[in-house]
């Protein structure tokens, strides 16, 4: 039997015995030998040292450390040398289409943090609803929020809305530093913008009214790629996103965009001649290469949904998050110099049923295949998992989807694939379900986790 340990340490030898740590125990030292995020944790009869290189490492020795403490108080004799696999082990909350309280928010960091993840992907905008408090552009707050219900066959009915003011965001961002995760906030564009068109609609192609969508889709509530209006709203919001979220990353969306709006909009086809663009992709790549562009003049590296790439965009455009790709072109993209971010949804889609995603599954599954060469293993920044809320009402429900298949995504982003078998993790993983019942996670039930197995 393996320590009680999630995610497991990539090397770790057990000594034998166990003991009491004193108070001045164990015992920081500065190391700029280890790894970055790393640590090394010995524990021998006679002496107790946490090394480190910086102060994420140190952080992710402590929570070893809190594991590996026994109900007596004894701590076993280990020497731990440990560091990720993965530089990027994220979560993603999707707050449009239901959304959570701080609290909640604050909860799933807390119990993401203890599990060594170390990025929390945002998704603020799509057709139900905008999120995130906006100064220059007030109807976003007071009509982009709302839905008039939701659900299929007996929909609720109720208007369903809300947002995070301006200062629970910079509460959330602080929150999430002091646990050593980067927020990535997250501007879905140019499709998924039922929320943004239901406030300006004179951003899409025809100004026709549109409302926010009360049912799961793909709509055609497209932002106007012809208009400059449009790439002025979308610079002054990426502004508003910058002066609140100081991390690198910006996710700017892209999937999911029909171009039937596109096709028959005599700006958009006068925006395509004039830039010698073939078709909707293209127009789409143009679009694209004009927000990301906007984002590095500021020092910033956007990052889109893989359809983002449909038009070729060069591997220092854009970071590509991989969720829906069966011909593989985020490989190829990684290959030949991309960066690349796997949320592969066969996967990670943490809203799928068990049936669909068992937690062996996700367990399994290596995300660095074999059609990446070993440049192209280098370009994959790491793994993440999303919670889409169309059907996530509540917390409760958060906690049910999420876990314990986010134990499984937090492994595969630190631990090599091997290093423990399945078995162990999934004993494992049900001992988490008292830690994480105090931070109000209700976890699956056990019986649930692999139902195909049973
Ligand atoms: C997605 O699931 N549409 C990214
Ligand atoms: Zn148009």
């Amino acid at each position: 039997m393996s320590l009680n340990l999630l995610p497991y340490p990539n090397h770790l030898k057990e000594l034998g015995g166990a003991r009491k740590l004193a108070e001045s125990e164990p015992r920081l030292l500065q190391d700029g030998a280890v790894a970055p995020e790393g640590y090394r944790l010995t524990i021998t009869a006679d002496e107790a040292v946490l090394a480190f290189a910086d102060e994420a490492g140190r952080f992710y020795g402590e929570q070893t450390l809190r594991q590996l403490r026994n109900a007596d108080g004894t701590v076993p004799l280990v020497e731990i040398d440990d560091a990720p696999r993965m530089g990027w082990r994220g979560f993603m909350i999707d707050s449009s289409r239901h959304i959570q309280t701080v609290d909640e928010i604050k909860a799933m960091i807390d119990a993401a943090a203890s599990y060594k993840c170390n990025v929390f992907h945002w998704h603020l905008g799509d057709d139900p609803g905008w999120r995130m408090e906006s100064e220059r552009y007030p109807l976003l707050n007071t009509v982009g929020a709302w839905r008039d219900g939701w659900g299929f066959g007996n929909p609720n009915p109720a208007r369903y809305g809300g947002l995070f003011t301006r200062a629970q965001i910079r509460d959330i961002v602080d929150y999430c530093a002091a646990r050593h995760i980067t927020v990535v906030p997250e501007f879905d564009i140019p499709g998924h913008s039922s929320a943004v068109l239901k406030a300006y609609p004179n951003l899409s192609c025809f100004e026709k009214e549109c409302n926010t969508t009360t049912q799961a889709g793909v709509y055609d509530n497209v932002l106007c790629a012809g208009k400059e209006e449009t790439f002025d709203f979308c610079f002054s919001v990426l502004e508003e996103i910058m002066e609140l979220f100081p991390g690198k990353y910006i996710h700017i969306g892209g999937d999911e965009v029909p171009k039937d709006n596109w096709n028959a909009c005599p700006l958009c086809q006068k925006r395509m001649k004039e830039e010698g663009l073939k078709n909707g992709e293209e127009l789409q790549g143009y679009f694209t290469r004009r927000i990301a562009g906007f984002l590095k003049a500021h020092g910033r590296i956007a990052m889109g949904w893989n359809e983002v790439l449909e038009a070729g965009l060069d591997p220092d455009d854009i970071v590509a998050v991989k969720w829906d790709d069966p011909k593989n072109v985020c490989d190829a993209y990684a290959n030949r110099g991309g960066k690349v971010l796997n949320e592969n949804r066969h996967y990670f889609y943490l809203d799928y049923s068990y049936r669909t995603t068992p937690l062996r599954k996700t367990f399994s599954y290596d995300p660095l295949p074999d059609t990446l060469t070993e440049a192209g293993r280098k370009n994959v920044l790491g793994v993440e998992a999303p919670i889409w809320t169309e059907w996530v009402e509540d917390f409760r429900r958060m906690g049910y989807q999420c876990f314990p298949r986010l134990l499984a995504l937090a492994e595969r982003g630190w631990t090599a694939p091997g290093t423990r078998g399945y078995d162990e993790f999934k004993r494992v993983a049900e001992l988490q379900r008292e830690p994480l019942a105090e931070r109000g996670i209700e976890m699956a039930p056990y019986d649930e986790w692999d139902p195909v197995a049973k």
